[in-house]
């Protein structure tokens, strides 16, 4: 792997008329590993990620592709990345297998590849059994696992997926999050926009979230541990937990979230977590709930109150 794999971009600005979508944006993905693109809507996320495809130019700021500015050499750069839109965007009459290895032509490939790839794919997605079918009769979900094969057709180093997961069952999301593990095991680069953070801590090794068309913050998910997080302590009865809490001078907060057995704790990582919970039940507290309060992406989501327009 070259040591430019992966992405860069310094200082991205991007208007529409009057309508600054991207004010600033400072990222970078490294190959590899999973970061995952988090903001509100409206956010600049999708401006982002075009610019990154070189599917739209930057006023100002410059972008790398493993290396490569889309810019100078877009060609180079719609080889090396795959493209997940969030509209799904299919053409409606012909059948998945033919888009696909359309697709396929598209990249280059030559026909007896075209056939194995698009086959190969069309299993990866759980689409054989409607390969044949029009894509316009597949429903929602169906479309996103055709729009991922369709990401995926030249084997790209980069991969780009806006809200990839929307539409999805259970299942094939459990089934997203394990292929996204096993391509960044692969080495490839991939960036994933949601808004479904319990599901982004999963699968992320990192975060940028961006408010208002600016990078607000990096997050690296193997630093939760550390990460100041709201614990959830449920305990029956509930007197004792408070005693207990009141009298190691925790503050606790109950609210409409909590049920009346629950109270909400602020602690500084897992070592004190740890600590807490081994006193609880040393007090003989009945402990039969505790855990973060939400997932780490989220917890930083509501302190960056990314949320708040
Ligand atoms: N082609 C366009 N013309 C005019 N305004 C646009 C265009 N594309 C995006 N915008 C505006 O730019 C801003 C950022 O949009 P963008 O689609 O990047 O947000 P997003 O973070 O992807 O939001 P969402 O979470 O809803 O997908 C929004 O205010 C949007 O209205
Ligand atoms: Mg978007």
């Amino acid at each position: 792997m070259s040591s430019e794999a992966g992405i860069t971009a310094a200082g991205v600005v991007r208007s529409f008329g009057s309508v600054r979508a991207i004010r600033a944006i400072d990222f970078e993905a490294p190959p590899g590993e999973v970061t995952a693109l988090i903001g509100p809507n409206g956010s600049g996320k999708t401006t982002l990620m075009l610019i990154l495809a070189s599917l739209l130019a930057p006023d100002a700021g410059t972008v790398r592709i493993c290396g490569v500015d889309p810019l100078v050499d877009p060609l180079a750069v719609r080889r090396m990345v795959g493209w997940m839109p969030d509209t799904l965007g299919v053409w409606d009459s012909l059948t998945a297998r033919e888009i696909l290895q359309t697709l396929a032509a598209c990249y280059g490939l030559a026909p007896p590849e075209r056939e194995r790839r698009a086959e190969e794919l069309l299993r990866l997605v759980r689409l054989e059994d409607l390969a044949g079918q029009p894509a316009r009769v597949l429903s929602r979900g169906q479309q996103q696992r055709l729009s991922l094969a369709r990401a995926l057709i030249h084997d790209p180093q980069v991969l780009l997926l806006d809200e990839p997961a929307s539409g999805l069952d259970p299942g094939s999301r459990v089934e997203l999050r394990s292929l996204l593990r096993t391509l960044a095991g692969l080495g490839k680069t991939i960036v994933v926009s949601s808004h479904v953070l319990v599901e982004l801590d999963a699968i992320a090794d990192r975060a940028v979230f961006v408010k208002r068309g600016k990078s607000v913050q990096t997050q690296r998910l193997v630093d939760a541990g550390t990460q100041r997080r709201t614990y959830r302590i449920c305990a029956e009865p509930i007197e004792p937990l408070l005693e207990a809490l009141s009298r190691h001078g925790f503050g606790f907060t109950s609210s409409a979230q909590t049920r009346t057995n629950e109270v909400d704790v602020v602690l500084d990582g897992t070592a004190h977590a740890a600590w807490l919970l081994r006193t609880l039940v040393e007090a003989d507290v009945v402990v039969s709930a505790f855990a973060p309060a939400g997932g780490a992406l989220e917890e930083t989501y509501m302190t960056l109150e990314v949320g708040a327009e």
